[in-house]
């Protein structure tokens, strides 16, 4: 299995390169705003409730097991962990409403294709779970290693230490069990994984567009330099 989870692994990283590079430029320039820093954590935590409360609708059977309960309580930690260091960037309460997110549609709409995309091929099955979990751990390990770095080059204490060693746990976790049942095949991840790829990039490219509005075009700083209103 780890071989398999390895090499899936260093696909990933060179599948990602140029969206490594976007995603660093959209994290740099968002660390480096305050409000702007609040509403990514905040949607961040969005995410990580949104997966916390798939794991309960989905596996709240009497048979779900430690694994699995594990999996729940780790998510809405982490759902808690960033809502805690939105509102400390903030400085005030946010919640999960358009205003206080970025690119809410976006987020929301990553979760929402994703599952229907699986549940399409195995139905509303155990193996959705875990092939859902797996494919989103992928990400999340991915885009929080690239985050961290983001963090310690802008300057910020936020260490994600403790979120990055529990998803690193979920994906081996995960993927050991679709072992044990067979799974995964390689044609299966590689059609999930190329999908989850597709929504990423929708969901960065709404994340660029919602900071570029934001940023002040030229000709309306060259507006106010000559004192002309718009
Ligand atoms: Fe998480
Ligand atoms: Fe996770």
């Amino acid at each position: 299995m780890s071989s398999w989870l390895d090499t899936a692994l260093d696909r990933f990283e060179r599948d990602n390169e140029d969206l490594a590079l976007a995603t660093h430029r959209v994290l740099a320039r968002i660390a480096t705003d305050a409000p702007l820093h609040a509403r990514l954590l905040n949607t961040l935590s969005m995410l990580e409730h949104l997966g916390s409360r798939k794991i309960v609708a989905t596996q709240s059977s009497a048979g779900i097991d430690e694994p699995t309960l594990r999996h729940v309580a780790e998510e809405a930690h982490h759902a808690y962990f960033m809502k805690r260091q939105a509102q400390k960037a903030g400085g005030r309460a946010l919640e999960y409403v358009d205003e206080d997110l970025l690119a809410p549609a976006a987020a929301r709409m990553y979760f929402q294709r994703l599952e229907a995309g699986m549940k399409r091929t195995l139905g509303a099955t155990r193996a959705t779970y875990l092939y859902m979990s797996m494919i989103v751990e992928f990400r999340a390990l991915w885009f929080y290693r690239l985050y961290q770095r983001v963090l310690r080059e802008t300057g910020h204490r936020l260490s994600l230490k403790r979120v990055l060693g529990e998803e690193q746990n979920h994906l081996h976790d995960v993927a050991t069990r679709l072992d044990a049942a067979g799974e995964p095949t390689e044609t299966r991840a590689l059609r999930f994984l190329a999908a989850e790829q597709r929504l990423y990039e929708r969901l960065l490219a709404a994340m660029r567009a919602e900071i570029l509005d934001l940023a002040p075009s030229p000709s309306s700083a060259v507006r106010r330099r000559i004192g002309v209103s718009a």
